[in-house]
């Protein structure tokens, strides 16, 4: 497996991480947090397990209470709640209106700092959806169990849209709104959607950006292999004004202004669903080309979903939250749409980048709104800190509570969060967890545990993490040594399955560690999470990044594979290879090594071409830092591309590692001397 290992090498990043010291919740915080009591932890062991976790399917309002806790008799394919039933639209909105209606759901900012706030109250955005959810099902023909792809940038109507599929058991697929129409198109394809749901436009740092054009490259590709998309239903950033120089095609494309004209006042009964009918399918890079659609449950997920969001980021119904993700990605889902809701807190929405116009945004927008619990990544935190290291102080806001998710954090980036955008007040959960997880696994409880820069913390309750080997046994804490980190029980927000492919599921996350194909006892199906980690005496654990061929750029998942096959689509392109390399701001980043066909001589128009087609193909988050063309590329003698040695060169290695077992060991000194020229040059 090493030679597959892509990511900077764990001996790369211990050089820059060595043991931390604690840091404390301040009493105050201690005091008013949604959990406090250390038996939470007694709670949620392993022999309480799994009946712990009706707690958390408690705080959801049931149309029909579940007969069994988890139906754990076909492993891995765990049905949480069976027999319960809900809606999770009903308990996102409905059941918040008789005590809140008038209180706001959604605080929507736009990206130009000139236009005015939107405040969205829970009755608006209760009768948006119900008006919305009448149009899918009449116009839209839609009906329980059919998907929809979803490819919206960060407005309200994006919630609008899930949450309208969510109250007719429409499984929505939503593509991040930054994904090209190709990988749109890939998507509608594999979950066969026959309804796009899209927008004209929207504003990014500080441009107008054309998404409808996307939509018509989406339908296009999707009908060349074989799914035919029947109607686009487009959103207008700018109510009533369709702004997008693309124009409609007839029969086709459709304004949901217009549409909607004849739905006025309509309401729709929430369709009561089984707990274990699937909510929404989303999209992540694994090891191959293909994306897999993890499929999330509706009782599980949003159990879940809501327990998480209440006690580790301690939400609390007075609350001003803001979660700076994307809904277009999983943090989204569960912590800017279905946890907050379900909660019935008051949540911002910004469109655009956080340092837009400047790097004081976020902290305006904080003052301005009295946000007290504020949600990043690592990648957001570093390009702040960049480009306004002092700019925090400058506003009065106070937050009690921040996060950090999405990639690992480092202790001085840390330290800057705490000290600078949380004046030493706020307490950070940095919480690890994947879009297969539907919430967090690991993560300090706020009050209840010491915060130490650059771990996430041990298992939250109920998920009972483990490091293997990868002979199988267990890395004791404080070894010093990583591994795979797993998750030894089952849990409600882990994933159905992938969408189409249940052999994929149980080889991709259960096959490693299985030693009994045949055993109906969970104990033997630990989940393989896909990341390297290292726990600590104290029970912390850090994680490393991943193991497989998936590399994080700015928080984001992208397959080295999807790269490498966009890059094979151009002929002048014999071999691709595509490694993560150490990036200030965005953590890693990806760098290209290709060969060019017999002939063929690099050239900077090819290199332009080379990025041009990964924007096409897969969007601007996958642009490569570096195209290099090389004569030819390291390779074992069965024909493996050897990314390890391009990694170890494009992160400076001193050591590039051994390079014996290649079949053409000359071509290395080639390599570094080309790149090495980057330094030079
Ligand atoms: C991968 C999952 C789930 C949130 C967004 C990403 C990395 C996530 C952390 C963290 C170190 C982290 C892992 C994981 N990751 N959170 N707190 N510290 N690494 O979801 O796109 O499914 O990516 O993100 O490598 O496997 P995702």
């Amino acid at each position: 497996m090493a030679e597959e290992h892509v990511g900077p090498s764990e001996k790369q990043i211990a050089v820059h991480w060595r043991e931390e010291e604690y840091y404390q919740p301040s009493p105050g915080f201690v005091a008013q947090a949604n959990v406090n009591d250390p038996a939470v932890f007694e709670r949620f062991s392993l022999e309480n397990f799994p009946e712990c976790f009706r707690e958390y399917a408690e705080l959801l309002t049931w149309d029909k209470p579940w007969e069994q806790t988890l139906d754990a008799s076909n492993p891995p394919f765990w049905r949480w709640f069976t027999g319960g039933r809900l809606n999770a639209s009903y308990n996102c909105l409905d059941r918040h209106l008789k005590s809140s209606r008038n209180k706001v759901a959604y605080y929507f900012i736009p990206e130009k700092e000139d236009d005015p706030p939107v405040a969205v109250t829970y009755q608006e955005l209760f009768v948006r959806v119900n008006e919305f959810a009448a149009l899918l099902a009449d116009f839209g023909g839609l009906k329980q169990g059919d998907r929809v792809t979803i490819h919206m940038p960060m407005v309200v109507d994006l919630p609008v849209a899930m949450l309208a599929c969510a109250r007719l058991g429409i499984i929505h697929s939503v593509v991040f709104g930054g994904f090209s129409g190709k990988a749109c198109a890939d998507r509608i394809v594999d979950s066969a959607s026959h309804i796009l749901i899209t927008t004209d436009g929207y504003y990014r740092n500080g441009q107008w950006l054309n998404h409808k054009e996307k939509a018509d490259v989406a339908v296009e590709e999707a009908a060349k292999a074989g799914q035919t998309v029947e109607k686009v239903l487009i959103f207008d950033r700018h109510a009533g004004r369709y702004q997008s120089e693309t124009p409609l095609v007839a029969g086709r494309d459709y304004r949901i202004t217009e549409l909607l004209a004849s739905y006025r006042g309509a309401r729709v009964e929430p369709v009561s669903m089984l707990a274990e009918d699937p909510l929404f399918l989303m999209y992540t890079s694994g090891s191959t080309g293909k994306p897999k659609g993890v499929q999330h449950g509706t009782g599980g997920y949003l159990s879940y979903a809501t327990a998480t969001s209440k006690y580790i980021l301690d939400i609390k119904p007075d609350d001003v939250y803001w979660c700076m993700a994307d809904i277009g990605w999983i943090t989204g889902h569960s912590y800017i749409v279905y946890g907050p809701l379900a909660l019935g807190v008051s949540s911002i929405l910004y469109e655009g980048v956080p340092t837009y116009p400047d790097a004081g945004r976020p902290w305006r927008i904080a003052q301005r709104f009295g946000v007290d619990i504020f949600h990043t990544s690592p990648t957001a935190i570093r390009s702040l800190r960049m480009l306004g290291p002092d700019e925090p102080g400058r506003y009065d806001y106070h937050f009690r509570l921040m996060v950090t998710v999405g990639e690992p954090i480092e202790p001085d980036v840390w330290r800057w969060y705490y000290n600078v955008v949380g004046k030493r007040e706020a307490v950070i959960v940095d919480t690890w967890w994947q879009t297969e997880n539907g919430g967090f696994l690991c993560s300090t409880v706020p009050a209840l545990a010491a915060m130490k820069p650059g771990s996430a913390g041990p298992g939250i309750p109920g998920i009972h993490p483990v490091i293997f080997d990868d002979a199988g046994q267990e890395v004791p804490a404080g070894s010093g040594r990583g591994g795979n980190i797993c998750i030894r029980n089952p849990w409600p927000g882990i994933m159905q399955t992938i969408w189409n492919d249940p052999d994929r599921f149980v080889r991709t996350y259960y096959a490693k560690y299985n030693t009994d194909p045949n055993s109906k006892d969970w104990r033997d199906w630990p989940y393989l999470a896909g990341d390297g980690a290292m726990l600590a005496d104290d029970g912390y654990f850090r994680i490393l990044g991943r193991i497989d061929d998936v590399i994080n750029v700015a928080g984001h998942r992208l397959g080295t594979k999807e790269l490498e096959s966009a890059v094979l689509k151009i002929g002048d392109v014999a071999e691709a290879a595509v490694v993560a390399a150490v990036d200030t701001i965005k953590g890693t980043s990806p760098e290209v090594y290709v060969s060019l066909t017999p002939g063929i001589t690099p050239s900077e128009e090819l290199k332009r071409r080379i990025i041009d087609t990964i924007t096409q193909e897969i969007g601007p988050i996958a642009k490569p830092r570096m195209v290099w063309m090389v004569p030819d590329l390291p390779k074992t003698r069965s024909g493996k591309i050897m990314r390890r040695i391009l990694s170890a060169i494009s992160n400076n290695a001193e050591d590039i590692g051994d390079v014996t077992t290649l079949s053409n060991p000359e071509v290395v000194a080639g390599i570094q001397q080309i790149v090495k020229q980057r330094s030079e040059g």
